[in-house]
């Protein structure tokens, strides 16, 4: 069976890499360039609910191409839709709803889509519509030519993992944590430190995963935040398995021993309250800080909204070799992942 997986926009490898260590099958590709979905084809199993890089798993029903992106593109769609057999899908179900989601220069909108296709499946099936009690969802998507027609299986997104007791201002997706982590490339018996932890995403997911493979450090200049990391952690029953202090990330020395971390993995602040030259100054201690407390080839791996700062600061720190950068999108903001090695 083939089903659409929904994920951040530039981790779809993640995706890939996970799906192919806990569900097995295949990884088709991605639906649509950097629009975070991709499509694999599995045995519908439980493993599937249990992945940490994936929003929403739907399964997919069929899909056909249009011709035209115009109104004719519309009609196209009631046309091909109403010839499909949808029957073994909606058998038993009284009502239901379309949702749709549409990319690419249409001269129609997802509106549009879900008034054309809900008409085809009243008429055919005789389904009453209902947006609110509707017993299926039937979802379909329009990306540029392609029409995906998909039922979802799960409600809420997985990425709402984590009972939260307290959420930081700039809280990061557990999905982009767990993508954060690959990059990392963790190992059990690895030390791994966020240092401007917030509202504790991080260390929550890998606490999570991890439990006490790994030793799990964490911190934030603020004692509110630390505070609350600690709420969240208890919340989940994490607390056991991570150490989080209040801390200043560019004296890191001050609080861990030199040469005592394999990873430090962070989001670090944007700067939306500070001015441009003091982020600057907070990234340039950040990192020759980090670099006392790493130990050889240890890696760090930072998100930031500020990547050309970033990326000039960790060219000329010396020390440090950068091996990867990625953008990946995040409530329509485009932060950049950056992956730098200590070296020897
Ligand atoms: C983008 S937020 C982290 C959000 C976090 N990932 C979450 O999911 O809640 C960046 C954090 O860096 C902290 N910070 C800023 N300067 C710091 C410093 N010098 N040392 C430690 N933490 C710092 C801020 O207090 C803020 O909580």
């Amino acid at each position: 069976m083939r089903f659409v997986l929904t994920c951040d926009p530039g981790f779809e490898d993640v995706v890939e890499k996970e799906v192919m260590e806990k569900v097995g099958g295949k990884f088709l590709g991605k639906l649509a360039n950097f629009q975070g979905k991709v499509i694999i084809e599995a045995k519908p199993s439980k493993a599937l609910l249990t992945l940490r890089s994936v929003h929403h798993v739907a399964k997919l029903v069929a899909s056909f191409q249009i011709e035209h992106e115009d109104e004719r593109g519309l009609e196209e769609i009631g046309e091909k839709l109403g010839k499909l057999n949808l029957s073994p899908w909606l058998k038993g179900k009284k009502s239901f709803r379309i949702s749709s989601q549409r990319i690419g220069p249409h001269r129609f909108t997802s509106i549009d889509v879900q008034r054309v296709a809900g008409k085809v499946v009243q008429e055919k099936y005789g389904l009453k519509v209902d947006l609110k009690h509707f017993q299926l969802n039937l979802k379909v998507d329009v990306f540029g030519k392609e029409v995906f027609v998909g039922i979802p299986i799960t409600s809420k997104s997985l990425a709402k993992r984590f009972k939260l007791r307290f959420i930081h201002p700039a809280a990061l997706k557990p999905t982009i944590a767990y993508g954060l982590i690959r990059m990392a490339e963790v190992r059990e018996g690895d030390t791994v430190l966020d240092p401007m932890c917030g509202g504790g995403t991080i260390l929550l997911e890998l606490a999570d995963i991890f439990r006490d493979k790994v030793k799990i450090l964490g911190g934030d200049i603020n004692p509110k935040f630390v505070k609350g990391t600690i709420l969240n952690a208890k919340a989940n029953l994490l607390s056991k398995y991570m150490k989080v202090v209040v801390l200043d990330a560019t004296h890191l020395t001050s609080f861990f021993p030199q040469s005592s971390v394999d990873k430090i993995i962070t989001d670090l602040p944007y700067g939306v309250r500070m001015k441009r030259r003091n982020l600057k100054e907070l990234y340039m201690k950040f990192l020759g800080s980090s670099y006392e407390v790493l130990r050889s080839n240890g890696r760090i791996v930072a998100l930031t909204l500020r990547a050309n700062s970033f990326r000039s600061l960790a060219l000329n720190a010396g020390g440090f070799k950068l091996v990867g950068e990625r953008v990946i999108e995040s409530g329509g903001l485009y932060p950049h992942v950056f992956i730098l090695e200590k070296l020897i």
